[in-house]
Order: structure tokens, then sequence, then C-alpha cells
């Protein structure tokens, strides 16, 4: 296992308005690496579609630990500028060390809630948001200013998801599909949507944006592999939090513990994540 999936120590929790459910401690910052590790192809490919170049100005609306930003500091290179906004400030600082180290004096990593604070004015060539919108309890904050911090021609690439009703153990997983209702209310609960994507293209035209790409990106994998790793992670992780919420009892644990087992002992058997949609618009 590599050293970033041990124990890590727990850190101190973001601000009492925090509205992302999944959680703020060094457990799940490693969960967001390993999944920004599996989904990192999906993204590069998104970037060259959208042709993010050297020189440009991106933001990262809900950066996260940075991990995103890191990649887009690399492209647009030291002409270009990103601007990371995070509510949490654990990861901000986290980002922040990311760039220091990186020596990416083009990547600026910003404490910023965006239901509340003024988006920076910019303008920008690119907005990048990903499993942001999902977890929100309204989207209008977050997409209202896009026109305005955008400069013309510039564009918003969202990867959020659109089915999440994809995912899934086979051939093995009957509590795994319940996990995944119960996954879902609890994100319904907390106010978000986690099939957010079904809605946002309609949203960002009513806003004035030209629809460029409309993309469903499906993550598969066998025992063993990456998507593998991250959703049983996942499914432990998460599992505990549905427990403490009611939406989950510790039989149905133990028999997703189970189905998870007689996956990895059947080469046949492999896991599905939810499904993205990328979502890319232009500013005209
Ligand atoms: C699932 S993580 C995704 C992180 C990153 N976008 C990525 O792709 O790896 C969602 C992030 O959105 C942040 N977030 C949620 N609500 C926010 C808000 N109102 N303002 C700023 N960040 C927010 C959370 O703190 C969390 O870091």
């Amino acid at each position: 296992m590599p050293a970033h999936l041990t124990a890590p120590e727990p850190q101190a929790p973001a601000a009492s308005h925090d509205t992302y459910v999944l959680g703020n401690d060094a457990v799940e910052l490693d969960r967001l690496r390993l999944q920004h590790d599996l989904w990192r192809p999906l993204l590069q490919a998104a970037l060259g579609r959208a042709a993010l170049s050297p020189g440009e100005r991106a933001i990262d609306l809900g950066a996260g630990p940075g991990f995103v930003a890191l990649d887009l500091a690399r492209i647009v290179g030291p002409t270009g500028q990103v601007l990371a906004l995070e509510q949490n400030p654990a990861y901000v600082r986290h980002g922040q060390q990311l760039a220091q180290d990186a020596d990416l004096g083009q990547l600026e990593m910003r404490c910023h809630d965006l239901l509340r604070d003024p988006v920076p004015a910019g303008p920008f060539d690119l907005v990048w948001c990903r499993w942001l919108a999902m977890f929100l309890p309204e989207v209008e904050p977050l997409l209202d200013p896009l026109p305005l911090c955008l400069a013309r021609g510039g564009r918003v690439l969202f990867h959020e998801y659109v089915h999440w009703d994809t995912f899934g153990l086979h051939p093995h997983g009957h509590a795994m599909a319940r996990f995944s209702r119960a996954v879902q209310r609890s994100f319904r609960q907390a106010g978000g949507d986690p099939d957010i994507s079904r809605r946002l293209p309609s949203l960002l035209a009513a806003r004035g944006f030209e629809i460029e790409e409309l993309l469903p990106l499906p993550v598969l994998g066998r025992a063993g592999e990456w998507p593998a790793r991250w959703l049983e992670m996942f499914v432990t992780l998460y599992g505990s939090r549905l427990q403490a919420l009611g939406l989950w009892s510790p039989e149905e644990a133990e028999t997703a513990r189970l189905e998870m087992a007689a996956s990895r002992a059947d080469p046949g058997s492999f896991w599905v994540g939810p499904t993205i949609l990328e979502v890319r618009a232009r500013r005209t």
C-alpha cells in the first residue's frame, strides 16, 4: 500500500457552515488523492479538448487539496495564472504547500466560500469545477457569477456526475446496490444533487453559454485495479458515515465486506463507478 494511504493524523475541522458531506479530515484528503490519481488521465484529456494553453488564466472552484490546481498550473506555466478557491483551510494549506514545493509561483490557493464570498473578477480564460456542484444546496451562487469572471470566448469545464446509479459491483453486489442508494440519499439529505450534471447544461445555456461538449466518462475496474481500490476505500470509509446517519447498518456493512471479498476471488468480477458528464461551454 502506498505511504499516502496509511492512517494519517486527523486535522482541524473546517468552518461550521461547511456543507461538504464527505468530511474534511486527513483520511478524506488521502481518498481525494487516490480519486484524483485515478481520474487524472480523463482530466488531462478534458484539458486538452478545452485547449488550455501556456499563458492562460484558470480558476479552480472547490479545489480540494489542490491536486488539479497543480496540474493546471503546470499547463499554463509561469506566464499564466491559476487561482484555486476552497473553503477548507486545511486543504488550502495543503495546496499552498504543493505549490511551494513544486516552485509554481503562478498558483494561488485561497480560502473562499463559493456560496458566500464574491467570485474574483478575473477575467479568466477557463473555469474548472469537479465534484463540487453535486454537494451544494443551491447552484445559482456558483453559476451566476461565471459570465462575469470569464473573458469573452472563455470556457467553463465541469466534471460532475450524471448517473450515480451506474455505481455497482458485478455480479456480487446486492448490498452494494443498497449502498449506492444510501449514498445518494445522504447527498440529497445534505442538500446536494448526486446527478447535478443532468441540469448543468441547461442552466449554463440559460446564462448565455454555448454548450460545446457533453461527454459521458465511465470508469470500470476489475479486482485489484485502481477503480476497485478507490471504490472499496469509499465503501469502507463512507459506510461508517452512512451508519452514523442511520442510512446503513452494521449488518449491511458486513454483507458488503463479504461481497467485496467474493469479488476479489472472482477474476470475472468488476466495479463500475458513477458516470461523470464532461460539460464544456463557452462564453459568447
Ligand atoms: C469532492 S471534493 C473535490 C475536490 C476537487 N475539486 C477535486 O476534483 O479533487 C469537494 C470539495 O469542494 C469543497 N467545497 C464544498 N463546498 C464548498 C464551498 N461552498 N465553497 C468552497 N469549496 C467548497 C469541499 O471542501 C471539498 O474540498
